[in-house]
């Protein structure tokens, strides 16, 4: 496919690759970009309409909710119900599964999301964005459940991103690689941009939120000691560190240039399982680092292999280039 190519024309021309192909995915691709449109566009917007700030709230989770997670939760869950190419929803923000109102027509998909991920940037004007992930509804099911929901990461039909920075870029797999195109703000297209991404398997850049290094477990403790250890240490070169707290960001720069990112199990947050959600967070990322190259553990496990045992189930979160991730999971393992 072209540089340029636009995100339509570029499913389109993979549509014509699958014999049986009914266009449905194409159609629901072209909701989850008009959503990430709109969302683009009120993030840019900011203050200017006065959607900044806290709504008060909180989620299912216990988190307190930005007034710009609501209003993204609605805009992608709208887009997305109208469209027809999904039998039901679910969202980091949503209690429970979204189930479609009677009248509306269903389709063969179910989209689960991360509205707005990194939303503690919101206030601050740092780097936020919209995870999703695509599922297959089961045949004949008129009206999903939860159960059908839990689905582990393998049976992901695509996954992506659109990151809210300097420029808008959607990020893209349906298990053919890993592709990035750049929104025209001129003339309102997602672009190809980045065809065949793919992640360096080494790396020298690590990125963890240091504040909970007493909570660690000692595989993680081991790994990113002897990170700081440098080039005297056991690792032999000295490392970067990054903490963006916006996950779409941390991944996007891995993708970009390699790295490792870890949000991994501590003891202040075992109880809940981990940080990151398994079905917004950590499975779509997973399809994504991996079908570009790299790896996604959660420690001992890889994260596309978990049968999810409830909708807003939490994970450890430890992914990148491959060969860096690798000594982590062998440090699990040892
Ligand atoms: P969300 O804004 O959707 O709740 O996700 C925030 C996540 C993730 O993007 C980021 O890596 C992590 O939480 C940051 O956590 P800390 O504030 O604990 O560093
Ligand atoms: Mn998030
Ligand atoms: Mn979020």
């Amino acid at each position: 496919m072209q540089i340029g190519t636009s995100l339509t024309h570029c499913l389109i021309e993979r549509q014509r690759d699958h014999a049986g192909a009914t266009g449905e995915f194409t159609l629901l691709m072209n909701d989850i970009v008009s959503a990430c449109k709109v969302i683009a566009s009120q993030v840019k917007k900011g203050n200017l309409i006065g959607i900044l700030g806290s709504a008060e709230t909180e989620n299912v989770q216990g988190e307190t909710q930005k007034k710009l997670d609501i209003i993204s939760n609605d805009v992608f869950t709208h887009t997305l119900m109208y469209g027809g190419q999904v039998a039901a929803l679910a969202s980091e923000e949503m209690d429970e599964v979204y189930h479609l109102p009677t009248q509306l027509q269903r389709g063969k998909y179910l989209c689960v999301y991360d509205p707005l991920d990194g939303s503690s940037n919101i206030d601050v004007n740092v780097t936020v964005g919209t995870i999703f992930s695509v599922l297959r509804a089961p045949e004949g099911v008129e009206n999903p459940s939860e159960k059908d929901f839990l689905q582990a990461g393998t049976e992901q039909v695509a996954a992506g991103y659109c990151i809210y920075g300097p420029s808008t870029i959607m990020v893209l797999t349906t298990g053919h690689g890993v592709h990035g195109f750049t929104l025209d703000q001129d003339i309102g297209e997602f672009k190809l941009t980045h065809p065949n991404i793919t992640i360096p398997e080494d790396t020298k850049e690590f990125a963890i939120n240091m504040s909970n290094q007493r909570f660690w477990d000692a595989p993680v403790k081991r790994y990113i000691d002897e990170c700081l250890a440098g080039k005297e240490g056991p690792r032999g070169k000295d490392f970067n560190m990054r903490w963006v707290a916006s996950m779409v960001a941390e991944v996007h720069r891995i993708l970009t240039r390699g790295g490792i990112f870890m949000y991994p199990i501590d003891s202040k947050i075992r109880d809940k399982g981990g940080k990151l959600r398994l079905m917004y967070e950590a499975n779509p990322m997973a399809m994504i680092v991996e079908q570009a190259g790299g790896l996604a553990i959660t420690g001992p496990d890889r994260i596309m292999t978990i049968k999810p045992s409830k909708l807003h189930q939490r994970v450890p979160v430890i992914l990148g280039s491959k060969n860096e991730v690798q000594v982590v999971w062998d440090y699990h393992k040892g």
